[in-house]
């Protein structure tokens, strides 16, 4: 008889400021078996227009938007290194445990806090050239968000989620 691996995981925590809006008295919602979500992965559960990324870590489960706070690229899609997520565009990096950016895009922009990071290009690639008009200014004003987090539970292997929708 072949054993099935249990999994077993929390969920993580994240600071309590970050929590998505309408999501305090929101129900919990089944979204993916424990089993389907091994640590080291993530994916993303849509309900409704809502694109969820959940991501099983040594910290726990956390669920958070699966859009970039850059420019909305699926994270689910890049990679994922301990609890750092990076975007498949533009080099960003964010941290699951405080929901910083780890590393700006390549394309710059402002962070959280406003302040404003130039652009920049990956070691061994052309510094990027960012010519002046409409679209480095956009890039310019772009602010780079924090992640917001939906809270979860476990719930007999089933990972839920409190989702306002
Ligand atoms: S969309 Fe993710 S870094 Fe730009």
């Amino acid at each position: 008889m072949t054993s099935v691996p249990i999994t077993t995981a929390a969920p993580a925590a994240f600071p309590p400021r970050l929590q998505a809006i309408g999501t305090t008295h929101a129900p919990f919602r089944p979204m993916l078996s424990l089993n389907e979500l091994p640590e080291g992965s993530m994916r993303r559960v849509t309900v409704g227009e809502l694109d969820v990324l959940l991501v099983n870590t040594a910290k726990g489960v956390f669920a958070t938007d699966d859009r970039c706070p850059h420019m909305s690229a699926p994270l689910s899609i890049g990679d994922l290194d301990g609890c750092i997520v990076s975007c498949p565009l533009h080099e960003g990096r964010f941290d699951l445990v405080s929901g910083d950016t780890a590393q700006m895009p390549s394309t710059g922009g402002m962070d959280a806090d406003g302040v404003y990071h130039p652009t920049w290009s990956p070691a061994g690639k052309d510094p990027k050239i960012d010519p002046p008009g409409r679209k480095a200014e956009a890039r310019r004003l772009t602010r780079v968000r924090r992640l917001r987090y939906y809270p979860v539970r476990i719930a007999g292997g089933t990972i839920e989620v409190a989702l306002p929708v």
